[in-house]
């Protein structure tokens, strides 16, 4: 029987089934490309995109196979390469720093709205943060696989809502109103899809999946950088700080990353061409968009035109015709996307926009903001904020600075959130406060939790729950906290 994790009354057979939970079909994007549509599948329908992901996923492995690696010769001289990568890092990062004192500009982000359109890039990479780890947890019997299986949990923040890497992600673009795809292509969708193709055909897959954890969970140094710039930018860095810490060479990720190649390299034969397989998956991290291609690919002009682009097929029977501009009605200059950049230009010239000064003093940013503001609504934050830079022509924005230390304050009482000893009672409670209108959920979880004959069935059912795509939810942070006690017992 199981231990008494949870001593609630236990009702006759409940009906709860793990794969209700993904309920709500896999919505297609108009013009998602292969890449985005298998990613939305795996995504919600992990089971469905099977055949499709391992075939995608054997492509992608002959593309990394053309690649080098950075990795050592000997795989067994890991711990060191680990340790020379951080120092280097960590040399970097000072003299970046140094850089900066001196006066030097933000070395990634020449804008808030450069920033936040980094952080809507990445958001399909971010937001299945740790999903290449998710097959591990079948394997939770094996102490080989117990550091992989630790970092999937610390991933998932141990079930901590406020931990969770990728409800942090989540709420960092809900913040700011960047949490659609809107004018991503198929590039960004391929380090998500890869992730979770890995998560769900673990064991076809272990040695790629065990090269990939190696090489992502690296400390690399634009991790620092975005921390610190985000920072100055007042973007809240929380997810990239917390990366620095829980990812670290001495007891994180990195560490841990390099005993699981030592614990699960096999022992008799077949080992060289593991190892080689490691070495592919290791490649992969490569492949499609990374932190330095999406923030060397932004062009805020681009961006401001593609946005207006979007907004014309909306706009343009909506003004009334004495709404003119260079002698032309506005619904006509926004008929043709094409002529987008002329209407700036229009704009611009007509005194609508006065480029280089607070986009305040600009009648037409007035019709969006402020009392007479006619168009209200029409652009999100995230929108208004790249056209804001784009007529103040990039101007550096007051910086919001908080200390270094203050992050790591922050960090620190985050740690002490899972670190404060939780009785069963105390993390059920927990869980069930977690989210009112997810308790039903919770009490169906319950119900199937006792009724459940065994250990075994337990952490079977759990780990359903732990998917990259439920993870999040009320029910999947209850169901981490309650696999990660078991696992301890
Ligand atoms: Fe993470
Ligand atoms: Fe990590």
């Amino acid at each position: 029987m199981l231990p008494a994790l949870i001593d609630l009354p236990v009702s006759a057979k409940s009906d709860f089934d793990p794969a209700d939970m993904t309920a709500g079909a896999a919505s297609g994007t108009p013009g998602a490309g292969p890449v985005q549509t298998l990613y939305a599948h795996l995504r919600v329908h992990p089971a469905g995109a099977g055949a499709d992901a391992v075939a995608w996923l054997h492509g992608q492995l002959a593309q990394a196979r053309a690649l080098d690696d950075a990795l050592p010769v000997d795989l067994a001289d890991l711990e060191q390469w680990i340790s020379a990568q951080t120092a280097q890092v960590g040399a970097q990062y000072r003299s970046y720093l140094g850089e900066r004192k001196a006066g030097a500009p933000r070395r990634y982000f020449a804008s808030r709205s450069h920033a936040l359109h980094f952080l809507k890039a990445v958001g399909p990479t971010k937001l299945v943060d740790g999903a290449w780890l998710y097959g591990t947890l079948a394997h939770w019997g094996d102490a080989r696989f117990l550091g992989l299986i630790r970092t999937y949990l610390e991933e998932l923040g141990d079930g901590v809502p406020a931990k969770n890497h990728v409800a942090l992600f989540q709420k960092l673009l809900d913040t700011h109103a960047i949490n659609d795809w809107q004018g991503l292509d198929d590039s960004h969708f391929v380090q998500g899809a890869i992730q979770l193709a890995l998560a769900h055909h673990a064991d076809a897959f272990l040695p790629e999946i065990i090269g990939f954890n190696l090489g992502y969970e690296q400390l690399p140094l634009h991790l620092l950088i975005c921390a610190y710039e985000l920072n100055e930018l007042g973007i809240d860095p929380m997810y990239f700080s917390l990366h620095v810490t829980i990812d670290n060479a001495d007891c994180g990720h990195a560490r841990k990353a390099a005993q699981a190649v030592q614990a699960l390299l096999p022992q008799l034969g077949g080992r060289a061409a593991f190892v080689r397989r490691i070495r592919d998956g290791y490649r992969l991290n490569a492949l499609g968009a990374s932190t330095l291609s999406v923030i060397e690919d932004f062009d805020l002009e681009e961006e401001l035109i593609a946005i207006l682009r979007a907004k014309s097929r909306h706009g343009q029977n909506m003004h009334a015709d004495y709404c003119r501009l260079a002698g032309r009605s506005i619904n006509d200059w926004l008929a043709r996307p094409e002529q987008i950049p002329a209407m700036l230009a229009a704009m611009a010239k007509g005194g609508w926009i006065a480029r280089g000064q607070a986009a305040e003093q600009s009648r037409f940013w007035r019709l969006l903001q402020g009392t007479h503001a006619t168009m209200f609504g029409v652009f999100s934050d995230y929108e208004q904020q790249v056209l804001r830079d784009w007529i103040e022509d990039a101007q550096v924005q007051p910086a919001r600075l908080v200390s270094h230390r203050a992050q790591m304050r922050a960090i620190e009482q985050l740690g002490g959130v899972s670190a404060r000893p939780a009785t069963p009672r105390a993390i059920w409670r927990h869980a069930l406060q977690a989210s009112a209108g997810a308790a039903s959920d919770l009490h169906l979880l319950e119900q199937h939790i006792a009724e459940l004959p065994d250990k075994a069935a337990a952490m079977d059912t759990l780990r359903q729950l732990m998917a990259p795509q439920l993870h999040a939810s009320p029910v999947g942070l209850m169901a981490t906290r309650l696999f990660g006690r078991l696992l301890a017992l």
